[in-house]
């Protein structure tokens, strides 16, 4: 395809405000679907996605649209995730696209995740065409929210386009929209191949497939290509475009966006942001490259059946394939056996990979209570990183602690903003700043990252019932008076519930966890303390009392089907549990002691 019926665009938009049924829409119209395929959320194609109604991973599909013109262009759409923990995602996805559409809900205005996500677009070089969706609304405002958008993003949105995704009203506009509006992208088809490795994934089928976007030169089907930064080699076997199913093409040229298959054996070989070339015609100088993702939130992996810790390896090293931005890192544990020290961009992010752990690859997984990285300076003035509470030095050694900090940014309706700055105060924030954009309040907290990861955004949903919009970046470390926190089941310390907390909140914190464990632990036949201590010194305690007697006793009864049942329910349960000393604690309780309420 010539470059000037090209047009390549991303979807740049706050979480629910659109996004993805705008997507569908486009799909739809330009028949790139046929009727009876279609499904909402066609590009959300996991399952964890379509069941959290989130998108995860970036997904593309490449729609032919006539346009009024009588030309016929080819448009490469990127969807992007909208949640705070997968911006990296999004970051990536800008690279390799020339323009964004901005969604924007029109009954609720710019928020949080719509600026952060903008920035992210502008800084890429992206021209961006306002959209006003779900004007179907009888609370749409439309020219309240455009003028919102210039107050707080300071964009021009006199051209704004309004529509409903869900009607398909304003369709046919964006479509013309895309190709008047948005630049074609640039390159040279007879200069050596330069293609942008943007993602890669692992499939059952075909082994890793490696999406690019095609800057210079024209890549064909049976090319000898070289990956720059890791130094790969191989011949393309398959060369295809997205439809969003793979579809065979003969050849990629400059700003085309497609999929390619090489017989990779390595995943290793394929890393984001990587620059792909011709074996023998290379080209002279590689991309940028991305910025390496940063994981910021810890825990620990293991297998509930040591058995399967080859498993989890490989499953661990295919998922890495398909997201770059979570790190691995074999760990041993006294009570746990082997696992994996692993990190993510948030608790979200988190939870997204150990569901699909134990979905895609059926592994039954213990993760152990989530922790920030901590900077320790010791007296000797060695400065360590700390992943892991577990692994805290014995004190004398330490001189002091530091933790990372985030700035937030909060958009919030007037009458939430006490609630609010309430929630940020008790977790140690410091008020940075407190704008208005109407009646929407946009305060900005500095606030220690460890009282944000657990269930900061949960708690903000909930004292604002939704209207309250949040994102952070990382700011930098900061010292304060940190302690680490050991809970003990039974006389014996559990290292994977350790955590590291602030002084001056390690016996609410401790007395929060003793008495969320003493629900969450099964009786047993006898009594097991349950304690929170700091060094040697117990600061909270409660008692899990004993089992009375044999509760199943009655229920078997002489009904023989219901005990297989029962059994049956018992060793199922059993899978979740993990034995410490004398005393089983399942696997959920690892996350959930920490939720502070
Ligand atoms: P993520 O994929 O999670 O980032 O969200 P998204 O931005 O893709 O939002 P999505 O398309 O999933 O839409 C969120 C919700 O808004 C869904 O329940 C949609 O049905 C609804 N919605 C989308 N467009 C419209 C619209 O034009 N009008 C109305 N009334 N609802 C809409």
């Amino acid at each position: 395809t010539e470059l000037d019926h090209i047009r390549n665009f991303s979807i740049v938009a706050h979480i629910d405000h659109g996004k993805s049924t705008l997507a569908d829409r486009l799909i739809q119209l330009t028949g790139t679907v046929a009727e009876r395929d279609m499904k909402a959320q066609l590009l959300d194609s996991m399952d964890i996605e379509r069941e959290r109604g989130i998108t995860i991973k970036a997904n593309t599909v490449r729609i032919e649209y006539p346009a009024k013109d009588g030309q016929t262009y080819v448009l490469n759409l990127i969807d992007t995730p909208g949640h705070v923990d997968f911006a990296y995602e999004v970051s990536r996805s800008m690279q390799a696209v020339e323009g964004s559409l901005l969604v924007v809900d029109a009954s609720q205005g710019v928020e949080a995740q719509t600026l952060a996500n903008v920035y992210q677009a502008i800084d890429a070089g992206h021209e961006i065409v306002p959209v006003l969706n779900k004007i179907d609304l009888p609370a749409a405002d439309p020219e309240a929210v455009k003028a919102n958008i210039e107050d707080v993003i300071g964009i021009d949105a006199s051209d704004a386009i309004p529509i409903s995704a869900k009607s398909g009203l304003g369709i046919p506009e964006v479509l013309e929209a895309i190709v008047k509006r948005l630049p074609a992208p640039k390159g040279d088809r007879n200069a050596p191949l330069k293609a942008m490795l943007v993602d890669s994934w692992y499939d059952p089928y075909l082994g890793v497939v490696v999406m690019i976007r095609v800057m210079d030169g024209v890549i064909k089907k049976g090319d000898r290509i070289k990956m720059i930064q890791t130094g790969a080699l191989y011949g393309v076997d398959k060369l295809s475009v997205l439809k969003p199913q793979m579809v065979d093409i003969a050849e990629l040229g400059p700003g085309e966006i497609g999929v390619l298959t090489a017989s990779i054996k390595q995943v290793r070989d394929t890393r984001v942001g990587d620059t792909i070339t011709h074996e023998k015609k290379p080209c002279d100088k590689a991309l940028p490259g991305f910025k390496p993702a940063q994981p910021v939130v810890f825990c620990g992996l293991f297998p509930v059946d040591a058995n399967d810790f080859e498993d989890l390896r490989d499953a661990i090293e295919k998922l890495q394939l398909n997201d770059a931005s979570f790190s691995s890192e074999m760990e041993t544990s006294a009570a746990l056996g082997f696992g994996f020290r692993c990190g993510f961009l948030g608790l979200l992010h988190l939870e997204v990979i150990r569901d699909r752990l134990e979905r895609e690859y059926d592994l039954d997984l213990i993760t152990t209570a989530p922790s920030v990285v901590f900077k320790l300076h010791m007296k000797d003035g060695e400065v360590r990183d700390l992943h892991n509470p577990a692994d805290m030095p014995d004190l004398t050694y330490v001189d002091h602690i530091e933790e990372p900090r985030i700035k937030a940014t909060i958009m919030v309706p007037d009458d939430y903003l006490g609630d609010v700055l309430k929630l940020c105060q008790d977790r140690r924030g410091i008020q940075m700043d407190l704008t208005y954009a109407g009646s929407r309040a946009m305060v900005v907290y500095d606030l220690p990252l460890a009282e944000v990861v657990f269930d900061f955004y949960d708690r903000l949903k909930s004292v604002t019932k939704g209207y309250a919009s949040f994102d952070y970046q990382i700011t930098g470390y900061r010292e304060d008076h940190l302690v680490k926190m050991s809970i003990l089941v039974n006389d014996e310390p559990v290292d994977a519930l350790s955590i590291m907390v602030h002084r001056d909140r390690a016996e609410s914190r401790g007395r929060a966890m003793v008495e969320k464990l003493k629900d969450l632990i099964p009786r047993h036949m006898f009594k097991i303390p349950i304690q929170a201590a700091i060094g040697g010194r117990v600061i909270a305690r409660e008692t899990l009392s004993a089992m009375r007697k044999d509760v199943t006793a009655k229920c078997y009864g002489g009904d023989a089907t219901r005990k297989k049942k029962l059994l049956e329910k018992q060793k199922a349960g059993k899978k979740k549990m993990r034995q410490f000393g004398k005393v089983e604690i399942p696997q959920s309780a690892f996350i959930a002691a920490l939720k502070m309420d």
